[in-house]
């Protein structure tokens, strides 16, 4: 079966990530806009980059959760793509291997001069760190108002998915959350948020659960149907 996965914030939270819209608004005590928007860093570059630099220390600290090791088991039987929002590497440390970062890598920096010179850096990321044409490096992640280059490649992988499992968001940032809009009729369909922002119907069907204990129920059932 194809399975395409829809994750976002609230899968890592149990991994101690805060989510976004859990917090009043606020990441990490930052107003969203000031730390993750082109404006942000041309007005505060430091400011921005030590932000980041908070991000992936405290993300080299934390570890899978539940969920992302029972979407990852998902690959034994079924052909798995997860299409993430979120930034961090917990999908891949879970054993997943075929993940899709539609809002890019906190474990990843690219120059400001060239988007697509995209360096692994695990370290902290300071003014006057370079890339190789002499120009700022920048986290590699898509900051409000910034273009979502993955999004086609996502939309056409939701398409073609005879389930698609929609994890732990709030689905308020488009053009992510319009994902959904690309299911086929005949697709099996869940959604896993303790808070869910949607209504269970003939198509969707809400597991009003956290991710550890509402992705294997998923599992269950789509093990059940296959
Ligand atoms: N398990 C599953 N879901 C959870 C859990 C949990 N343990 N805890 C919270 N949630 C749910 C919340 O109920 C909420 O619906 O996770 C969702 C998190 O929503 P947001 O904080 O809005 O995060 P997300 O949807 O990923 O935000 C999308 O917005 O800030 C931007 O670019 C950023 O990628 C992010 C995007």
């Amino acid at each position: 079966m194809k399975i395409a996965v829809l994750t976002g914030a609230g899968v890592s939270a149990e991994s101690g990530l805060k989510t976004f819209r859990d917090s009043n608004g606020l990441w990490e005590g930052h107003d969203v806009m000031s730390v993750a928007s082109p404006q942000g860093f041309a007005n505060d570059p430091a400011l921005v980059l030590d932000f980041y630099n908070q991000r992936r220390k405290q993300l080299l600290e934390v570890s899978p959760n539940a969920a992302h090791k029972a979407l990852a088991q998902l690959e034994n039987k079924h052909d798995v793509t997860i299409i993430t929002q979120n930034v961090d590497d917990l999908h891949e440390r879970a054993g997943s291997t075929n993940v899709l970062h539609l809002h890019g890598e906190l474990l990843k920096v690219r120059s400001t001069f060239d988007e697509d010179l995209i360096l692994d850096w695990k370290t902290d990321l300071n003014i006057g760190d370079f890339c190789e044409h002499n120009h700022q490096l920048r986290p590699h992640i898509v900051w409000f108002g910034e273009a979502v280059p993955l999004i086609e490649v996502a939309a056409e992988i939701v398409e073609q998915a005879d389930a698609v499992i929609i994890v732990g968001t709030s689905m308020q940032v488009y053009p992510a959350a319009g994902l959904i809009q690309y299911a086929r009729e005949d697709a099996l369909c869940y959604f896993v948020d303790p808070h869910p922002s949607i209504q269970s119907n003939s198509r969707i069907t809400v597991i009003a659960e956290k991710a550890s204990t509402g992705v294997p129920k998923v599992m269950k059932a789509i093990e059940k149907l296959s």
